[in-house]
């Protein structure tokens, strides 16, 4: 274990605690301290040393989530007193990860830094979803962006991205779902495919597809909340043909093949 301050910013994937990478299980059994946000999987923490020190720095079951501030200066103390501190962040520390501020505040306390990136939820839920982000003849490219900013608006860029062909990923964007899909209406969007995931890759994942004109009345109706992962493009449409059978609801008389059954 390392007794030299050194603070590893460590990706713990989407929410599905197999989603993590073998260096990042490997990094945090090397860590005295572990400090984990709310959209890592506490089923991680199983990899922890015997000993190691675990605080929750998230907001859950009504604590008070620690600010960035709070945060930083945690990570500063525990590494200066313990040694090795293991920020585990849902995702990619680098993808919406306020990395940034907590490498900025290590290395101003003369703090070694790495990292060991992530599986985005913008990359893995709409792929455990079947919904590809880019796909030959249907989509080029994709963005992934936040819907909203800091002061709780709408980023500039999803106005930018929604007269884009390219497959839009929205993270954090649910408190302002109808004012965004009014963007895509308003750049002639209102048809296009949109799928709402919550909760992807987990147990509890839950998913509503429609269209722009409609998609925020089905997942009002479905009471989808975050976090959430929104995709809009016409790649939603291939997720139909991608799954099998017996997901797509065969009808009633229909034999259900077992999943070892689809090829
Ligand atoms: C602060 S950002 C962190 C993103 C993270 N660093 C990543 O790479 O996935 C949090 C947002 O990520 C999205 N998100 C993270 N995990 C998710 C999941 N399992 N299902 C759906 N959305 C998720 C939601 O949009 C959520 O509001």
């Amino acid at each position: 274990m390392e007794r030299n301050p050194l603070l590893s910013l460590v990706g713990a994937g989407p929410g599905d605690p197999e989603l993590i990478t073998l260096k990042a299980i490997r990094t945090i059994g090397r860590a005295r301290v572990i400090l984990y946000d709310a959209l890592a999987n506490e089923a991680l923490l199983e990899y922890a040393a015997p000993g190691a020190i675990i605080r929750f720095t998230g907001k859950r079951y009504g604590c008070h989530a620690l600010s960035q501030e709070e945060i930083n200066q945690l990570i500063v103390a525990e590494a200066l007193e313990h040694g090795h501190v293991v920020r585990l962040k849902g995702g990619d520390p680098f993808v919406f990860g306020r990395a940034v501020e907590e490498i900025t505040a290590a290395r101003n306390a003369g703090i070694a830094v790495e990292i060991v990136p992530g599986i985005s939820s913008a990359l893995a839920v709409p792929a455990t979803a079947m919904i590809p982000l880019t796909s030959r003849g249907t989509a080029e490219s994709f963005w992934v962006t936040t819907g909203t900013t800091r002061s709780g608006s709408i980023s500039g860029d999803v106005y930018l991205a929604a007269q884009s062909t390219a497959t839009v990923v929205i993270l954090m964007a649910m408190s302002r779902l109808e004012a965004i899909m009014d963007i895509f209406i308003y750049y002639g969007k209102a048809d296009m495919p949109v799928a709402i995931i919550q909760d992807g890759t987990t147990a509890s994942q839950k998913m509503v597809t429609g269209t722009v004109k409609d998609i925020s009345f089905r997942a009002q109706q479905a009471g989808l909340g975050n976090p959430a992962v929104i995709i809009a493009g016409e790649v939603v449409g291939l997720q139909a043909d991608l799954l099998p059978a017996y997901v797509q609801g065969l009808t009633a008389t229909q034999k259900k093949p077992a999943p070892h059954e689809e090829r």
